[in-house]
């Protein structure tokens, strides 16, 4: 089966409407933050950014499958010398919009600056917000799975009393663990943290992210010949990402230079353009005669 790619140029909160229900698997974005980076490509002001983002969220709900997952990288900036509450207070709008906000995992940026504030330290995290629509979502655990390393070495020599049994949650979650059933496994599941270079030498954008960060979601949450969706696909690393695992995907972005970027990068790839709509025939036309 062949690989699609759509592209639009546009504000996603209306591209999206163009998109048809239930029909998308993944979506992976990184959206503008708050006021952030506003020389590049404008930025929303901390207190209207919920008021911004929920016409968008709701048509995301719209398109995400009942089996499929959105995760939203996102952080809230410091303004007067404190922590904004806009990520706080989408997360409690979009749950009335009908979201579950599932799970949080932290990208650790493994190689962020040193530097000196005042009265903080460097910021090397950022947030990867999980939302679904149902509780029965896709998740392809083993697909993640990393060595078990030195740990089992250290810690499973010597076994406690508990560790040889099923040690219950004291909590009553129903939750429990048996340490000695992965005395014989090489690998383990990860945790929800992520320790991730951040990316340099971006491809003339200033906010990418490291493709490492959308595959290694891409195979958490999606097989091959699924659909991943970034609305604010910026230099397109979502879409490269998905293209080289084989999943279709539909990037959307508002400044035409970063469109057109996207375009270039995916040029050996069957794209189709829809907006404007004529120059899918012309990529066909340039590809023919690439070809010949
Ligand atoms: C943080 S960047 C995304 C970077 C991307 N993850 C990458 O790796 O290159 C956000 C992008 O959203 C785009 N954008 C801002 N407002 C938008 C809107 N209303 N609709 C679509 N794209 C928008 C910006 O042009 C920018 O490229």
């Amino acid at each position: 089966m062949e690989i699609r790619t759509d592209l639009f140029l546009g504000d996603c909160k209306e591209k999206l409407a163009l998109l048809q229900d239930n029909t998308i698997d993944l979506i992976f974005t990184s959206p503008p933050y708050a006021d952030q980076r506003k020389t590049s490509y404008g930025g929303i002001h901390p207190y209207k950014y919920v008021e911004w983002f929920l016409p968008i969220s709701l048509h995301l709900l719209r398109v995400l499958k009942p089996t499929g997952t959105f995760i939203l990288n996102i952080k809230e900036k410091i303004v007067k010398g404190e922590r904004s509450t806009y990520v706080i207070e989408l997360i409690l709008e979009m749950r009335k919009q009908g979201w579950l906000w599932t799970e949080e995992f932290i990208w650790h940026k493994k190689n962020s600056y040193p530097g000196k504030w005042p009265n903080r330290f460097r910021d090397a995290w950022e947030r990867l917000l999980q939302f679904n629509k149902s509780r029965k979502f896709n998740m392809y655990q083993d697909e993640v799975m990393v060595p078990m390393g030195d740990w089992a070495k250290t810690r499973l020599r010597k076994l406690s009393e508990t560790d040889k049994t099923r040690d219950n949650s004291k909590v009553g979650s129903g939750f429990g663990k048996n340490v000695s059933n992965w005395l014989k496994r090489d690998k383990a599941y990860p945790t929800n943290v992520l320790h991730l270079a951040t990316e340099c030498s971006n491809k003339n954008h200033s906010a990418t992210f490291p493709e490492e960060l959308p595959e290694w979601f891409i195979k958490l949450f999606t097989k091959e010949y699924d659909t991943v969706l970034d609305p604010f696909m910026g230099s397109g690393t979502t879409l490269i990402v998905a293209n080289r695992m084989k999943r279709h995907s539909i990037g959307i972005d508002i400044v035409p230079e970063y469109y057109q970027m996207v375009r270039k990068r995916l040029m050996p790839i069957e794209l189709v353009l829809l907006d404007p709509k004529d120059e899918y025939e012309k990529i066909k036309h340039e590809r023919r005669t690439e070809v010949r």
